[in-house]
């Protein structure tokens, strides 16, 4: 760990000390996540930081800090911020020693910092993306008196490795390969948020999954906006095909899945990759965003609607069983009817395990906010109709495996029926069976006896 970081975080912790003394009691601290799988790993960091300094886990946001790690990628991840800061406001005044921290892509506004510093003034702390590691150090200078301690960064000045981290279960794990995105898809923010893509040096990553293996981990995440492009801009030459090679050869790791995947950056050397290692899981994110080549071209893709579905032919060939899932933008602008169609010809064509479906949001600042929008109500009738079709296709491939024995890893117990738990499948789908909690992160063989809905059940053999 970098020296200046230990020291931050013992600062922290003699400030924690302090305001423990204020309180009365330990404080209790509480993390929420909107957004994707980075920041649920950066999240992981916070409370990492936050438990070594010394607060204890909160359940809720009744908790004395409360840290919103935020998202932008769509207008209503911004509205649902606001909807909890009004809730914090009236929390803070019953609770006037209670502390809000804000984190994350949003922070990159501009605007939107501006407008918290003006209408929010309650909150205390605001960091960004690129100044994350610097957590300790701001709010260690609020809890020493400081008014707002507001800092955040254009772009990253260091990664910072070897923070603090409390995983959220202890047999899997994200682990970062690159940050940021070069690609400015014309209606994505991300690019000018999270900045220009950096990949971790391919040592940084083995060393940290080794380390986690020995640490229990079994599963692990490989993360990063386009994994795909993973090494540009290394000194040593190395693909993504070939670092999950690697990562697949560290003894103790059972299970490694990465996300996301550009198809215009899908090598034939990957499909061969998962093709051949069982390790690596039968299940690809493959953003779609429009199945129209026109609309495409205008979302700056990079592919067409022809390269996509030969794409995904070759992938269900060369890893037979796959699961392929996609996410898919309705109402981009000029999206016309005969464009949707498209969209839904894919779907048809590929026939995706499942969807996650948008409606296209302007983002400020991106080529598309300018283009003419699609009327709402036009949206609205497109939205539904993909939905339904995605969901009737998405029933219909999920019991394909009944009748198998496949491995799953076990998650948890079943809430809703004692005496029953809950595994992945390495294509993602989740198989229920009688068990009990000593499961829990352990891979067991089952029969898949019957599909329901989405899910198995099955029966441990
Ligand atoms: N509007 C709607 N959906 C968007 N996404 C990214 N930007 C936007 C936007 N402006 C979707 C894309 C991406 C997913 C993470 O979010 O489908 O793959
Ligand atoms: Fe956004 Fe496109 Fe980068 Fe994904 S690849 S983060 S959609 S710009």
């Amino acid at each position: 760990m970098p020296e200046h970081n230990i020291f931050e975080i013992e600062r922290l912790r003699r400030e924690t000390e302090n305001y423990a003394a204020r309180l009365g009691r330990t404080p209790t601290a509480y993390v929420v996540t909107f957004g994707c799988q980075m920041n649920a790993r950066d999240s992981e960091k916070l409370w990492g930081i936050l438990l070594d300094a010394g607060f204890s886990e909160g359940t809720d946001e009744k908790a004395d800090l409360v840290v919103i790690n935020t998202c932008t990628v769509r207008e209503n991840a911004n509205e649902r911020l606001y909807g909890h800061l009004g809730h914090l406001n009236s929390m803070k005044r019953e609770h006037p020693l209670k502390l809000i921290t804000l984190c994350g892509c949003m922070m990159q506004e501009k605007d939107e910092v501006e407008r918290i510093r003006r209408t929010y003034s309650f909150v205390d702390v605001v960091f960004g993306v690129h100044n994350l590691y610097r957590f300790p150090a701001l709010l260690a200078e609020r809890l020493a008196g400081g008014k707002h301690v507001f800092e955040v960064w254009d772009k990253p000045e260091a990664i910072v490795e070897d923070l603090p981290v409390k995983r959220e279960v202890p047999y899997k794990s994200g682990v970062n390969i690159s940050y940021g995105c070069d690609n400015f898809c014309s209606y994505c923010i991300v690019p000018y948020v999270r900045g220009r893509e950096r990949s971790r040096r391919p040592e940084e990553i083995l060393c940290e999954v080794e380390r986690l293996a020995g640490d229990g981990v079994i599963e692990i995440m490989l993360l990063g906006q386009n994994v795909n492009s993973y090494g540009k801009g290394l000194e040593e030459k190395i693909t993504f095909a070939e670092l999950l090679e690697k990562v697949c050869q560290i003894p103790g790791i059972e299970r490694v899945r990465f996300m996301t995947s550009h198809p215009k950056d899908l090598s034939p050397d990957l499909i061969r990759v998962i093709g051949a290692n069982e390790k690596v899981c039968r299940h690809l994110h493959l953003p779609l965003q429009s199945g129209s080549s026109r609309i495409l071209k205008k979302m700056n893709r990079h592919y067409t609607k022809e390269e996509y579905l030969d794409l995904a032919k070759r992938i269900k060939e060369g890893v037979p069983g796959i699961s392929l899932t996609t996410d898919i933008i309705v109402g981009f602008p000029g999206e016309t009817e005969e464009d949707f169609e498209e969209t839904l010809d894919v779907v048809r064509q590929v026939r995706f395990d499942s969807a996650f479906t948008f409606i296209y949001s302007p983002r400020t600042g991106t080529p598309a906010a300018t283009m003419e929008q699609v009327p709402a109500d036009v949206i609205r009738e497109r939205f539904a109709r993909l939905l339904d079709l995605v969901q009737k296709i998405g029933a219909e491939e999920s019991g394909r495996d009944v009748g198998k024995i496949l491995p799953a890893l076990v998650e948890g117990t079943d809430p809703q029926v004692p005496g029953r738990v809950t595994g992945r499948l390495s294509n993602n789908v989740m198989v229920h069976f009688p068990g009990d909690e000593s499961l829990i992160g352990r891979i067991v063989n089952v029969h898949l006896k019957e599909v329901h809905g989405f899910y198995y059940i099955g029966e441990r053999v």
